[in-house]
């Protein structure tokens, strides 16, 4: 097979380059290793920098979104029992946030594709890409039990951050910065209605928890557990017990319960991959950097990234202008180091450090203490949380 852009991988960035590219004119061709059942159903996030939103409004792609989607005028900070809700619109000029769960924009990615879109092929593993120097790369995969190759012009590394891409780079042309966090988080998945309006970043006396949702009748939470937690240890009670605990504030509210349907334990972690781009191989998303869940910033980072692509490779190939491909990674990894910053930062004053005592909680206390005191600390949050201007 032949085409002009070869994508790995069928998660948001690469489905959601696929659709930029084809509303060009620009063929593609996706290649994903798993079943459609599987990458529809996968629980990853669910909220939505308004450039997000916006990413997908002009990809024709938002009329569930713009139907279904939870639009928030903040979040709310938890802390010594008290509650502080951080306006984003008032901080940030107007921008809000919405909540739309990952899966969902996947759903509407993969039908919008199968109706009439470029090849999107389900169980299609690539296995190598060659030639990646060269002006037609060749990607090898494994698809219906036989090895076939897709040559194209640039192949988009959008295969997450177990897939091939990154091993294209030769030895000693990248560097990768990492760090582990002393936790993780439990989450679960359940058929109650949310217990407040927005979502709660909590730091109670023994951790962090997270309340958000899917629906009017979905929650979504997160408990910050040891690293190496068996979800089996936390029967439904016992996480209940926890949350309710961290929650706990001086005022009449109340944690709702409700069944468990989903849980599981996701270590954490910052990682980035330097440079983006190696030859006619580009990485975006998840294939170059992962970022702490608790700045909601992983799905958003991708998309960023995929319109900075759609952009750069649209103008290559109508114009001959490779001005924006060849700053691609420069371009990618200024927001990339932006955002997992602020999601490092946002990590390490809501999570009790297990190495930490109590003069560290008390430092944590006067963060979230100024940021609720002061209009300019809350500012700084509001921006990097609701998203910051794409540079392009
Ligand atoms: N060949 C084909 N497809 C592959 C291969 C391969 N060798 N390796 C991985 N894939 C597929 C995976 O099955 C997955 O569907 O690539 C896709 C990558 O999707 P994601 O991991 O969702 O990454 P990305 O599209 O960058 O989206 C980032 O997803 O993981 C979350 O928190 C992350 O919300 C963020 C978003
Ligand atoms: C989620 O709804 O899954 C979610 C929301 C905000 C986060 C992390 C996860 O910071």
């Amino acid at each position: 097979m032949r085409t002009t852009v070869g994508i790995i991988g069928g998660g948001p960035a690469g489905l959601l380059l696929a659709r930029l590219l084809h509303r060009a004119d620009i063929d593609c061709v996706v290649l994903e290793a798993r079943a459609r059942e599987y990458v529809e159903q996968r629980q990853r996030a669910g909220m939505l920098e308004q450039g997000t939103v916006d990413a997908l409004r002009e990809a024709g792609a938002a009329d569930r979104l713009t139907a279904e989607g939870l639009v928030h005028q903040g979040i709310e900070l938890r802390f010594a029992r008290e509650r502080h809700h951080i306006d984003f619109p008032a901080l940030t000029g107007g921008r809000t946030v919405t909540i739309y769960a990952q899966t969902e924009i996947v759903k509407d990615l993969v039908a919008l594709q199968l109706d009439g879109g470029p090849p999107l092929l389900f169980e299609a593993e690539a296995l190598a890409v060659e030639k990646a120097e060269s002006e037609a790369p060749v990607v090898r995969y494994l698809h219906e039990g036989r090895e076939q190759t897709l040559t194209c012009d640039w192949v988009a590394g959008c295969d997450g951050f177990h897939g091939i891409s990154r091993g294209v780079f030769p030895e000693g042309s990248a560097r990768a910065y990492a760090r582990e966090y002393p936790y993780s988080w439990l989450g679960i998945m359940a058929e109650v209605a949310p217990s407040c309006d927005e979502l709660i970043y909590a730091r109670g006396e023994r951790g962090f928890a997270l309340h958000s949702m899917r629906s009017p009748t979905v929650s979504r939470l997160y408990l910050q557990v040891p690293n190496g937690t068996d979800a089996g240890d936390w029967p439904d009670d016992r996480v209940w017990d926890e949350l309710a605990a961290r929650f706990a504030i001086d005022a009449d509210w109340t944690l709702a319960r409700g069944p468990v349907t989903a849980k599981s334990v996701t270590a954490m972690r910052s990682y980035v991959h330097e440079p983006m781009r190696h030859g006619r191989l580009l990485l975006a998303g998840d294939a170059a950097h992962i970022v702490p869940p608790t700045g909601a910033k992983g799905l958003n980072l991708a998309v960023a990234d995929v319109r900075v692509l759609a952009r750069a490779l649209i103008a290559a190939q109508r114009t001959g202008d490779t001005q924006l491909l060849d700053r691609y990674s420069e371009l990618c990894l200024q927001r990339v180091w932006q955002v997992t910053r602020f999601s490092d930062d946002m990590t390490k004053m809501l999570h009790a450090q297990p190495d930490g005592d109590a003069f560290d909680h008390r430092m944590q206390l006067a963060r979230l203490r100024r940021i609720t005191a002061s209009r300019h600390a809350a500012a700084e949050l509001a921006v990097n949380y609701s998203g910051l201007p794409l540079s392009l």
